[in-house]
Formats: C-alpha cells, structure tokens, sequence
C-alpha cells in the first residue's frame, strides 16, 4: 500500500500566511503540520509516499527532503495548478500504479493517527474507505449521507447538509479511483471534487465504507482551527527543559523549552514550547503558546497564540488568539508624533484596542 499526501493548494483562508508559506509547513506545537501526516502515514507501516506539491514545492522539498529522517521513501508529484482533491489523485496515478492508497490532506491532524483504519481496510477491501466526523457547521464541508451504515450520497459544502457528518481529510482508495477521477467533471469551483469522485463509485456500485471518527480531527485550514490544534498538541505535552532559566522566572505546567532557548525575569504558563534559541525576556508566555526558533520577546504578554521562527515582540501589552508569521516585528513606537506606524502584507487581519 502506497500514500498520498496532498501539499498543494492555495491556501487562501490563511492569507497572508500562505502569500509566502506553504500552509503544511506551519508549525503547531513547533513541529510543521505535514510532519504529523508524515509519522502518521508511517506509524501504520507505509513506507512509499508521493507527496503533491504546487506553488510552495521548493520549501515542501526543502523540509521533507527523501525521507531518510522518517524511514520512509517520497516521490515529489507537481500539480502545476490546485485544481481539486481528484486532481490530484489523477496526476498521481503513475506513482501509485495498481495499489491501494490511503490519501491524507497535509493540512490536517487526527488524533488516533490512521494504523487501525489502514487495518480496517486492508481486512475488509472496500473499493473506497472515507472517513466521517460529526461537526458543527457540515455546510463548510463535504457532507456524507448514510443508510443503513453504507454511503448512499456526497456533496461537497452543500447549502442544506443532508447530516452532520463531514469527510474528515483522510481517504482510502484502491485503483478503481482512477476510473472515478478521469469521468467526473470541474465544479462550479473549477475543481474536480474528491466527493464527486466517490459519488461516481457510489453510482458504479462499487463499496464504500464509512468509518465516523471519535477522537478528535482537525482541519487547520483556518486561523482559529490552528490555534486549536495548536492547544491540543500542547496539552498532550509534559514538562522539559533542555534551555536556559533564570532564578527571577517562573516555570509553571506543561512547558517544553528546546535547545538554547533563555528565559529571563519571564513567568511562562502551559502547555506552551518556547523553541530553539529563543529569547523570552521580561515577559509572559500564557497558556497555548507556540514560540518557534529564534524568536524574541521582551516586556510583552502573549497568550494562546502561534508565533513564527525569527521574529520580535517586544513592549506590546498583550497579544492573544494570533497567528504571527516568520521574521515579523511587533514593537512600541517611542518616536513623535505618536501614531500606528504599519507596514503590513496583503489580506492580514489586524485588531487593535
Ligand atoms: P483545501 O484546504 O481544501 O484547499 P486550499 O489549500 O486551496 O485552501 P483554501 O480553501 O483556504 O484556499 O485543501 C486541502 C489540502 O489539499 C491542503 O493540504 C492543500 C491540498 N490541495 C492540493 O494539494 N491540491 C489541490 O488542488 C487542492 C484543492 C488542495
């Protein structure tokens, strides 16, 4: 059994993040999200990954690499424009061949990882596995219908969801997918649509199992699901120090401090991790915080938030529910007249008290 790890996209919920970075390679509790689909995907005893890639390919490739660090072998796949799920599972079909494969979105995180679901399926050779999660607005996704514990009906982020049970971003297919993906046709979107392609087998009679998941699943496609997912990795942390803390801080839970990181006159509550080679100085690090390497923060308070690698907060009240990017500078004006002085990239988000 292969895999098939989607790392394309547009990214546009995350703008403007995703103007310079590839959304799977943002860091939740400091590890970039497309390395947990990666340890998940091998956990369950798959080796051979294709990996599709669009527009950030070059930071995708810099940071996976061939895999030797995992074990595990990546086939890098261009998709010269996102053009939908089954897309990319048609570009893909030289890699994959006749196998089987389990297709994961390299955005999302789901909790048990997928070893007894790629079990499951390999016991009971469905042509298609999908997996269902209950979730409070179904409308914001592909939607399952189900009879009788078979699928009967998909639609892709309908106006009046049939039920509550969205397509969490997990798929097993075996070749019959291809057949699927070549007779289906762009949706009003100008995608081709992974629901419309399992809806095709649904049609052709083929068996599509569904499995509705208990543990949690997130999709981290928008700023508050990363910051979630953020607080549930950090929560699943116990204490660590392999850093540098002052006798004036304050240490308090669930806090993973990595290598060269200082700690000066600083109270940090977790779950939060202060990453490489930071610097957080006269400061509070609140509950659910991410800080990735090389960072600096002085005289600030920031809680429940991400911050990027290399950037500097220095002499801001308070921060909270924010996602700061790399090389980012958020500092007190002393200077006259006293005013907002901003240079800020296109479609960025900024609330000020
Ligand atoms: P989405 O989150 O559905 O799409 P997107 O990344 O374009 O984001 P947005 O809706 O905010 O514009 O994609 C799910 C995953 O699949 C994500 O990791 C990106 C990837 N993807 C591709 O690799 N190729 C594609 O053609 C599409 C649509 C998505």
């Amino acid at each position: 059994m292969k895999a098939l790890i989607l790392s394309g996209g547009k990214g546009t919920r995350l703008r403007p993040i995703t103007h310079t970075n590839a959304k799977q390679l943002i860091p939740i509790a400091n590890k970039p999200i497309l390395f947990y689909g990666i340890e998940a995907i091998k956990e369950a005893g798959i080796t051979d990954i294709g990996i599709i890639v669009g527009e950030t390919r070059e930071d995708v490739k810099q940071a996976v690499g061939n895999g030797d660090k995992w074990g595990v072998k990546i086939t890098y796949i261009e998709q010269d424009e996102p053009l939908g799920l089954a897309h990319a599972v048609k570009i893909a079909e030289d890699f994959i061949g006749r196998d089987s494969f389990v297709m994961y979105l390299g955005d999302n995180l789901i909790k048990d990882g997928i070893k007894a679901l790629v079990t499951e399926f390999k016991q009971n050779k469905p042509n298609a596995q999908i997996l269902l999660a209950k979730v409070p607005h179904p409308e914001q996704f592909g939607v399952a219908e189900l009879a009788n514990g078979k699928v009967i009906r998909l639609e892709e982020k309908p106006v009046y969801p049939k039920s509550d049970l969205a397509l969490v971003g997990v798929y097993m297919f075996d070749s019959s997918i291809f057949d699927a993906v070549k007779n289906i046709r762009p949706s009003s979107r100008n995608e081709l649509e992974i629901t419309d392609a399992i809806q095709y087998l649904i049609d052709q009679k083929k068996v599509v199992h569904p499995h509705v998941v208990t543990g949690w699943w997130k999709d981290t496609g928008k700023l508050e699901d990363m910051l979630e997912a953020n607080s549930i990795i950090l929560d699943t942390f116990t204490f660590k120090n392999e850093g540098r803390v002052d006798s004036a801080s304050k240490i308090e839970g669930k806090v993973v401090i990595e290598k060269g990181a200082v700690i000066e006159g600083s109270t940090v509550r977790g779950p939060a991790i202060i990453g490489e080679n930071a610097r957080i100085i006269n400061s509070y690090i609140g509950p659910y915080t991410s800080v990735y390497f090389g960072s600096h923060i002085e005289s600030s308070e920031i809680e429940h938030s991400i911050i990027l690698e290399n950037s500097q907060i220095v002499d801001i009240k308070r921060i909270a529910d924010s996602l700061i990017g790399q090389n980012v500078e958020i500092v007190k004006s002393h200077t006259r007249p006293q005013a907002y002085r901003i240079m800020v990239g296109d479609s960025s988000k900024i609330e000020i008290i």
